[in-house]
């Protein structure tokens, strides 16, 4: 078996190559992407999508499929799970690993009623949880409504919790994630962005709560390519 290593130029390197070559993949790993919903059809995708448990909090039905140009969710699953050697776009970090798509994110405000389902949404399932939204940035102090507070507390892993991965913010030096709830919970894992050059991202907020640090996008630097580049690229 042949791996092609890619952005071998990056460094620090995330090591993902030398992870796959000890043997870990992802497999057994069900992950849920809270975000604006997955293009289920995506050739890059179906075969690692959780067809029985996805939901959608904007249309209430079980299929998270997003209206067209919210591309985020799908760009979003796509690093994480990504199917290998289908010569289609990206191979995800966790390419065995199983996603479930919630569709919370669009056009309309979330409640603290739709943002506790979708942060319980199959917990008896979920092993990590994939959040890259949050309060408005800009705003000053935000916590989670006490639904979703008592959301996080639910489980999963048998009773060890689900394991949330939380953006920072995009407020970049004008916002602190500091003053933002879900970032700063206990229960939650938060993660901020820097770009190739290993600086912090435009939009990176820096705060106690961002325990680690992940390559992401930024303007004159390099974007990150996913599962839907190609349309992009097509305009
Ligand atoms: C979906 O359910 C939420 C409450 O959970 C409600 O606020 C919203 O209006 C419903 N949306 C539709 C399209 O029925
Ligand atoms: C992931 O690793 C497991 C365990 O080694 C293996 O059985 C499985 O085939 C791998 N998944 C893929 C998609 O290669």
């Amino acid at each position: 078996m042949i791996i092609k290593i890619q952005n071998g130029d990056i460094s620090p390197s995330m090591k993902v190559v030398e992870a796959w070559q000890s043997g870990y993949n992802g497999s057994g790993i069900i992950v849920s992407v809270v975000d604006q919903g997955i293009e289920t059809d995506h050739s890059d995708l179906d075969a690692n999508l959780r067809w029985d448990c996805h939901l959608d909090l904007i249309d209430n039905d079980s299929n998270p499929y997003p209206p067209f140009n919210f591309r985020h969710g799908t760009q979003v699953a796509g690093f994480i799970a990504a199917e290998r050697d289908n010569n289609n776009c990206i191979v995800g970090v966790a390419y065995g690993s199983k996603l479930i798509g919630i569709r919370l994110l669009g056009s309309s405000y979330t409640t603290d009623i739709t943002e506790s389902l979708a942060i319980a949404h199959a917990y008896n399932v979920t092993d990590i949880s994939s959040n890259s939204w949050g309060p408005p940035d800009f705003y000053g102090y935000f916590a989670p409504g006490p639904l979703t507070a008592e959301a996080f507390e639910f489980g999963g892993r048998g009773g060890k919790g689900i394991i949330y991965i939380w953006a920072a913010g995009n407020g970049g030096t004008s916002d602190n994630c500091n003053a933002d709830g879900y970032a700063n919970s206990i229960y939650t894992v938060t993660i901020s962005s820097i770009n190739n050059k290993g600086q912090p991202a435009w939009y990176s907020e820096v705060c106690p709560p961002a325990l680690a640090v992940t390559y992401s996008g930024d303007t004159n630097q390099r974007y990150m390519v996913s599962s839907v580049n190609i349309y992009k690229l097509k305009g």
